[in-house]
């Protein structure tokens, strides 16, 4: 049982928690890193800046690099690009032109997100089948074309016909330049040169990164869990990566799903019966040594796609499971925090009464263990004040859609888009 003035005092405290900010720092292990660009429907990239339990967001993807894209790479952040524009490439091949010049929330949101310290990152790859980076000196070029488009603007690039895609703001014609804060790597097919093209930009990067030593950019890579890493595994010993979000999904093998399937009594015992299930251990061991040693690993955890019960959940691992998971690793000196997979339906979570599920894996990083039920997450002071919420909330409830006899309150909460599932 509970009452209204109940949900309305624990409203009243997750506001005022959404003032607290969170924000990327390499040392940290609480970092929570969500991709955007992919999402059905998704809502633009500033409402998940504004999100304060979010500090890193790559957005995805360029899907196709400069040999397919007819000497540009192909963006693909979903509904965000449009206008049918594409920019006219150096190639020969106009038919493969694909570039837009115009995505227009994107070219004002990553200044706005950056101005308050969110860290965004362009993601290159994805799980599209299309794109390949091979040869030294495709690597060389393709690095310098991301840096003179994407990294700080300089009078050399211009003059030089460089192309500024994500520039001049929704108009297209404003002054503002975006300075991207790093590439990430999702490379999920296998390279035809033993992986010389993408060792080569990374390389070639990190020179061009050193330009500019006033700020600090990043490295990241996405790779899938089994070991060793078909696609991934040798750029990240030849080259030097700063966080490894590893995909710990999509593989059985080595996913967290298997990690919570093994170890449901975590929680009672505080320690794991099985290691072997998520091989975050063997990751570790992995870049002991080589270029990326000293990389910070996120563990990858996909949001909720399928449902809300124990046998449609997936790879999803709920918020005791979740928290579980994270209070196992987060005290490793190589753990940075959690990526998930993605964004809106992150934003979506049906299972937890309407909290995002960034907010419930921040909580658990921050030290708060999340609620058991969502009864308890919507009523009790505990949770209303160790819950990270939205800095832009602004939806509303009301008691006549609170239901009143079940375990389930959706009610107050942001977020909350499937009341279906939840009563
Ligand atoms: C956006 O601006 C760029 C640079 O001036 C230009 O090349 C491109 O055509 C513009 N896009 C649209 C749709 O006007
Ligand atoms: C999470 O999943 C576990 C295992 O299926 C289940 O026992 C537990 O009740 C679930 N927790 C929540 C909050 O749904």
């Amino acid at each position: 049982m509970f009452s209204t003035s109940s949900l309305t005092a624990a409203t009243a405290a997750l506001s005022l928690i959404a003032s607290s900010s969170a924000l990327y720092s390499a040392s940290s292990n609480a970092n929570v890193a969500v991709y955007w660009g992919q999402g059905a429907n998704q809502l633009r990239l500033s409402t998940f800046c504004d999100e304060s339990s979010i500090d890193v967001i790559p957005i995805g993807f360029l899907d196709l690099f400069p040999a397919q894209g007819n000497g540009f790479p192909v963006e693909n952040f979903g509904n965000a690009c449009w206008g049918g524009s594409v920019y006219y490439g150096p190639g020969s091949d106009h038919a493969e032109d694909g570039l837009f010049t115009q995505c227009p929330t994107v070219q004002d949101d990553i200044p706005y997100c950056q101005s308050i310290g969110k860290k965004i990152i362009l993601s290159l790859g994805g799980a599209s089948s299309g794109y390949q980076l091979s040869g030294v000196t495709a690597g060389i070029d393709f690095a310098d074309f991301l840096w003179g488009a994407y990294g700080p603007l300089t009078p050399e690039w211009t003059a030089a016909g460089g192309i500024r895609p994500l520039d001049r703001g929704s108009t297209n014609t404003s002054s503002l330049t975006i300075d991207i804060d790093g590439f990430d790597f999702d490379i999920e097919h296998a390279s035809t040169d033993l992986s010389a093209g993408y060792i080569a930009c990374i390389n070639r990067l990190r020179a061009n990164f050193a330009s500019n030593p006033a700020k600090t950019y990043l490295i990241t890579g996405a790779p899938q869990c089994p070991l060793p890493e078909p696609n991934m595994g040798a750029m990240i010993q030849a080259a030097q990566f700063d966080i490894l979000w590893v995909q710990f999904y999509n593989n059985p093998s080595c996913s967290a799903r298997s990690w919570a399937n093994a170890n449901p009594n975590y929680a009672t015992l505080g320690h794991e019966v099985s290691t072997v299930t998520l091989n975050y251990n063997e990751w570790k061991q992995q870049i002991s040594s080589g270029a990326s040693a000293g990389a910070k690993i996120y563990i990858g955890l996909e949001a909720q796609i399928a449902g809300c019960t124990p046998a449609t959940y997936g790879d999803y691992l709920n918020a005791t499971e979740a928290n579980n998971l994270i209070d196992a690793y987060k005290g490793d000196s190589s753990f940075g925090g959690i990526m998930i997979w993605e964004a809106t339906t992150a934003l979506n979570d049906a299972c937890n009464c309407g909290q995002a599920y960034f907010d419930i894996i921040k909580a658990s990083l921050e030290g708060t263990t999340p609620p058991a039920q969502c009864t308890t997450a919507v009523t009790s002071s505990t949770v209303s004040s160790t819950s990270s919420t939205s800095s832009s909330s602004s939806s509303s409830s009301t008691s006549s859609s609170v239901p009143t006899t079940t375990s389930h309150i959706c009610a107050s909460i942001e977020h909350f888009q499937f009341l279906d599932q939840c009563v």
